[in-house]
């Protein structure tokens, strides 16, 4: 193998990239400048075998079955137990965030929280997910697996946790400043987050789930911000991901109607700029076409008579109202 190592001089913006690729540097090795660069993945983490499993642990994959979208009282008391163990654990991930941790490290805390809640870290081996938790760094969109990279001070981290117990999956995650951030990203994080409450706030029995994605699109329009459309919400309960879609931007085509009872995530995933993605060759890391920023924040909730319960906002949620109502 040739090993062709930077120039201390780097060419001009149009002139050949030094790696050799023919490309021009402005679209070779400079466009990489800044960017996440993907670090070593550890050896796969085991779980005790007296926690329950879900069925895809083992296999890694996923096999779907017809499973009512509308819950009974008994499944809800069980998710509600899931979605506060889910919000617990990322907020105590979240505080373990700053410069110098790699994201392996995090995954290793929320690996060992959920086992110490007696809870499975749904993503491990979910479709052959290789970890137990999403980190998604700056212009990662979402479904980052931890690696070697330590978190760099001004960098900005999705942590998405999700948690089986009790036989039903509660999920939530939440968007961190590493150090300190500018202000732009300070800004995303603060709309993405205000975002997710428009969206929730919009649940309502009777009403179309696409009330949702006009709320959160009219919400991120007002701050010129854009909403990723490949990754949607989805029915969660004794599956990770069931039937039901929530998208995050308007189409009157999400016409399922809420009912008491239905259980979904709202996570929409807001950028600086396009909202177009790229998927890197994990096949997993999907990434912002032109680079930007991007942030996310998700809750799992429950459609009730009155409005909605926020399964994964409890009070050791990171923030367990909406900052609408503060
Ligand atoms: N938690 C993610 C979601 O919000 C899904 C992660 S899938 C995994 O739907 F395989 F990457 F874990
Ligand atoms: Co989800
Ligand atoms: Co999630």
């Amino acid at each position: 193998m040739n090993i062709v190592t930077q120039p201390s001089v780097m060419p001009a913006a149009n002139d050949a990239c030094w790696c050799g690729s023919g490309r021009k540097y402005k679209r070779c090795h400079k466009a990489l400048e800044g960017r996440v660069q993907q670090g070593v993945v550890s050896p796969r983490r085991s779980v005790p075998s007296n926690i329950a499993r879900p069925p895809y642990a083992d296999s890694g994959e996923v096999t779907r079955w017809n499973e009512s979208a509308i819950k009974s009282p008994e499944i809800i008391e069980r998710m509600r137990h899931a979605g506060a163990i889910a919000a617990e654990v990322l907020r105590l991930a979240g505080q373990a965030v700053k410069p110098g941790v790699t994201t392996d490290e995090i995954d290793a805390l929320v690996h060992e929280l959920c086992i110490a809640r007696n809870a499975y870290p749904s993503p491990l081996n979910y479709m052959g997910y290789p970890k137990s938790v999403c980190s998604s760094v700056n212009e990662v969109i979402c479904h980052g697996i931890p690696d070697s990279r330590k978190l760099e001070d001004g960098d900005i981290v999705n942590l998405d946790v999700t948690c089986f117990i009790g036989g039903v999956h509660g999920d939530t995650n939440a968007t961190f400043a590493v150090g300190a951030i500018d202000d732009e990203s300070r800004a995303l994080i603060r709309a993405t987050e205000e975002c997710t409450w428009r969206g929730i706030e919009a649940v309502k029995s009777g009403r179309p789930l696409s009330d949702i994605g006009r709320a959160i699109e009219d919400h991120a329009k007002i701050h010129k911000l854009g909403v990723v459309r490949a990754f949607v919400g989805h029915g969660i309960g004794e599956q990770f991901h069931s039937d039901i879609q929530v998208l995050h931007y308007f189409d009157s085509r999400n016409s399922v109607v809420m009912r008491p009872g239905m259980t979904f995530t709202i996570e929409p995933m807001i950028t600086l700029g396009t909202w177009q993605h790229k998927m890197w060759d994990d096949d997993w890391t999907a990434v912002t076409a032109d680079g930007k920023r991007t942030a996310q924040f998700e809750h799992t909730v429950l459609v009730t008579e009155t409005g909605v319960e926020v399964l994964t906002g409890g009070t050791g949620a990171v923030s367990g109202f909406s900052p609408f109502s503060k």
